[in-house]
């Protein structure tokens, strides 16, 4: 398997404040004494102009949490990819749980959606996950090739794209898979992207999702496979995120 520079994104959700600039500042301090990884920030739609200013100068890059599939028009309360590379913002995450959940977003939204941002130039996060139910049930590989096969556009074998793995149950919980089962899924993600892009799958960085801390990075970062992280909850405070960014570099 090819060791590919590893990114560490950091999705804030639904958090953050102007207050929380100040966390943006020391992260990009700390970012300094690091090399060899690559780092990014999704912070809320509300601060993304302040901390792309914040960032102005530093090689911590910014992205979005989602974005709408078309460019500009009538759809109160949305955000084209194209205003958000015009904040500055290099990446746009798609598909993650909380929006296939909570907003009924299909693959074909997903994917559309990606589309876009290769549209604007943006890169797109692209995530898929199970649920603990579909884990038990024993379909995990199944459920990820299928995300894989509706949500990741065919531009993907010549634009930059990352995919993100993030089971639906170690989100936000403090649990985490085994390394044995982060290694089985990202070498079923690499099989399935070599099957349909072939020797172009390996521009495709894949994340793990799913609490990642400063106490298990180390090892989730160094699984097979495993070519960084998008981190939640732990990305909000700058020495953890930069404590996970080292676990990499
Ligand atoms: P946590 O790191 O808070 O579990 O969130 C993971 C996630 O959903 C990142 O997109």
């Amino acid at each position: 398997m090819t060791t590919r520079r590893k990114l560490v994104a950091g999705n804030w959700k639904m958090n953050g404040l102007k207050a929380s600039l100040s966390e943006v500042r020391a992260m990009v301090d700390g970012a300094k004494a690091l090399s060899g990884v690559d780092l990014s920030i999704c912070p809320p739609a509300t601060l993304i102009s302040a901390v792309a200013s914040a960032l102005e100068g530093s090689a911590i890059g910014l992205g979005g949490q989602d974005c709408h599939a078309e460019r500009s028009g009538a759809f109160t309360g949305d955000i084209s990819p194209e205003m958000l590379a015009d904040t500055g913002a290099g990446f746009v995450i798609v598909g993650h749980s909380e929006r296939r959940a909570g907003h009924g977003e299909t693959d074909a939204v997903v994917a559309a959606k990606a589309s876009a941002a290769y549209r604007a130039g943006l890169t797109p996060i692209i995530c898929v996950g199970e649920s603990l139910e579909q884990r038990d049930r024993g379909e995990t590989l199944a459920v990820i090739a299928g995300q894989l096969a509706g949500s990741i556009p065919d531009a993907a074998a010549t634009t930059p794209t990352v995919i993100a793995y993030e089971p639906i149950w170690a989100i936000g919980t403090g649990r985490t898979p085994t390394t044995a089962q982060v290694a089985e899924v990202h070498a079923a993600m690499v099989a399935t992207l070599q099957q349909r892009f072939g020797a172009a799958a390996e521009g495709i960085r894949l994340l793990y999702g799913g609490s990642v801390k400063p106490e298990n990075a180390r090892e989730l970062m160094h699984v097979p496979g495993v070519d960084g992280a998008l981190v939640g909850g732990a990305s909000l405070k700058a020495g953890d995120f930069l404590k996970i960014a080292a676990a990499c570099a």
